[in-house]
């Protein structure tokens, strides 16, 4: 697709506005949609925001930031929206029933060689295209927060998802710079999920159970084997130490792994308590406004360190 095909983004939130700012970036033409003129403005200050902080770190240019803003068309109407969308992603809410809602209607109103993809975290694509006539032309694009700074793109191929969408999709999304990768099956969490939430049970356990405090199980992945992740996956890691040695340790440690079904009862907890974490001030940590800042100033400056080193990968 050249870069002067128009994309559409439903939904303006943390995941839309960063994904509105990839395509607009590349000289894409962009709709953005989403409920309220608020949302939409505020997304629009986000990119700015966002492209600056790049821009000012050698990320981009300045001069390209406006005329990128310029073209993008912020509207809460749908038919306008994908009217003329040659690639729709959908980032609103993780809710199956209003995802396939809007997919009935994206359906309905695209024109018939229109990709429509969903940004969903883990939700199977044939359960949100369920409602939909056209399902070859449906795909999973899950993008990874912040979707402009992470570089991977799951992109999931559901039951009916054609070979050539799921093709042209990948085309689009280097294109942009971004890393897609192919997932097979249309399971629940598809790749990236699984492996993140079975760390986040384990991690979650392990607190329960008084073996370790939040801060040392952090410090365990931050200061320990989450430094060797960027450059040695979890298999390269067990070819290189060996199978015979991972059965091993498979063979000894496996049962005294967490398998609940269920999540954790003291996660539970604290939900009912309002312990949210950022949103309440309070969840595995106490935090307070300078706290969360610094969290999260540390968490783009090492993105954006990262995506600098890797410019021309
Ligand atoms: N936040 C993450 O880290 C992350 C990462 C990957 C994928 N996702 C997925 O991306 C999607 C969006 O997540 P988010 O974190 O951006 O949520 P968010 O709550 O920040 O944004 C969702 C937006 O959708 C809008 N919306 C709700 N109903 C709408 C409708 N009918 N039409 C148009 N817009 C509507 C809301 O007003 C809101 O602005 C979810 O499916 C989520 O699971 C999130």
């Amino acid at each position: 697709m050249p870069n002067s095909e128009r994309i559409a983004v439903i939904g303006a939130g943390m995941m839309g506005h960063g994904i509105a700012q990839i395509f607009a970036i590349h000289g894409h033409r962009v709709s953005l949609l989403d409920v309220s003129d608020e949302i939409l403005a505020k997304a629009i200050e986000n990119i700015r925001i966002n492209l600056t902080l790049m821009a000012q770190s050698g990320l981009g240019s300045t001069a390209d930031i406006e005329p990128a803003i310029k073209r993008i068309r912020v509207t809460r109407d749908l038919e306008e929206a994908v009217r003329d969308a040659q690639f729709v992603i959908e980032a609103v809410l993780e809710k199956l029933d209003l995802k396939q809602e809007l997919f009935q209607k994206l359906d309905a109103l695209c024109p018939s060689e229109t990709i429509l993809a969903t940004n969903t975290s883990v939700i199977s694509i044939a359960e949100i295209g369920a409602r939909a006539t056209r399902r070859d032309r449906i795909v999973g694009t899950h993008f990874w927060n912040p979707p402009y700074l992470v570089p991977l793109v799951e992109v999931v191929k559901g039951k009916e998802t054609s070979s050539k969408v799921v093709g042209l999709t990948t085309d689009l999304l280097r294109s942009v710079r971004k890393h897609p990768v192919e997932v097979k099956k249309d399971v629940p969490g598809f790749v990236g999920n699984r492996l993140q939430h079975a760390l986040w049970r384990e991690a979650i356990s392990i607190v329960e159970q008084g073996i370790a405090d939040p801060v040392t199980v952090d410090e365990v992945v931050k200061k320990g084997f989450g430094i060797r992740l960027p450059v040695l996956g979890p298999l390269e890691n067990a070819d290189m130490v060996g199978l015979d040695l991972t059965l091993q340790i498979h063979d000894y440690i496996l049962k005294h792994i967490e398998r609940s079904t269920e999540p954790s009862p003291v996660l539970k907890q604290k939900v009912e308590k309002g312990e949210l974490g950022f949103q309440t001030g309070r969840g595995f940590y106490e935090w307070t406004q300078d706290s969360m800042e610094g969290c999260k100033k540390r968490f783009l400056k090492h993105l954006i360190r990262w995506d600098g080193e890797h410019l021309e990968d």
